[in-house]
């Protein structure tokens, strides 16, 4: 499914592994291998258009010019800390990404997000840049992100998370329309926590095994 600038995953091995680790039954141990294995598939889908170009190159048989990925090699930004969960899958697909990190933290009390690192890779503004975070809810976290990342230069930005709430995508989208978002789910909404219902509980929590 795609609605505009919103792509749904909704490969039937993404959502069968979607299911498993929204279930309590899945341990942090059977979470982050789930989360991997997904994030394979949703890297599948983020670079489908990436551009191209030919190399020469010589098979056993022949020279041929054959494809290999051109420009700039991208870059890949971990929201702390669910993020990295999502990241180290997409590096096992584009290992050669260079990678940034940016801490933020969502305040519980007043849901905004509390930056506290931030370092990327040089030349954001040459670079497709791919933002990852499992979760946008309010979409305070990944709305900061971006702006953050567009203040360093980064001018050619996607989104991919696990699961989104419609409010955080209303938000993100009003924020930021020039960010594509690809997920592999649109919940129902938010509760009075703003937790992503039915979700899958606080990423970090069950990726790292924390409370
Ligand atoms: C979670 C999640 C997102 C954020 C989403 O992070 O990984 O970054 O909440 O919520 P939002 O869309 O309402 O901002 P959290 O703040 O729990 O930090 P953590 O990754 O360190 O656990
Ligand atoms: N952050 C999470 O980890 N889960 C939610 O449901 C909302 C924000």
């Amino acid at each position: 499914m795609s609605v505009t600038n919103v792509t749904v995953i909704d490969h039937p091995l993404v959502q069968h592994k979607l299911t498993l680790m929204r279930s309590t039954e899945a341990s942090s141990s059977t979470f982050r291998t789930l989360l991997r294995e997904i994030s394979h598939l949703l890297a599948y889908e983020v670079t489908r258009d990436l551009p191209l170009q030919n190399i020469e190159i010589e098979t056993p048989l022949t020279k041929t010019q054959a494809p290999v990925l051109s420009g700039k090699k991208l870059c890949l930004v971990s929201i702390l800390r669910a993020g990295n969960g999502l990241l180290e899958g997409i590096l096992d697909l584009i290992p050669s990404a260079r990678v940034g990190h940016i801490g933020l933290y969502r305040d519980p009390d007043t849901l905004e997000a509390v930056e506290y690192y931030y370092k990327m890779p040089s030349e954001l503004d040459q670079r497709l840049v791919i933002v990852v975070d499992p979760m946008l809810a309010t979409a305070n976290s990944s709305i900061a992100a971006v702006t953050r990342l567009k203040e360093g230069g980064a001018n050619n930005m996607r989104f991919v998370c696990l699961l989104a709430a419609p409010e955080g995508i209303e938000a993100f989208q009003k924020a930021h329309p020039d960010v594509p978002i690809y997920t592999a789910a649109v919940d129902d909404h938010l509760n009075d926590h703003s937790y992503i219902v039915p979700g899958l509980g606080d990423a970090g929590d069950r990726i790292y095994g924390t409370r």
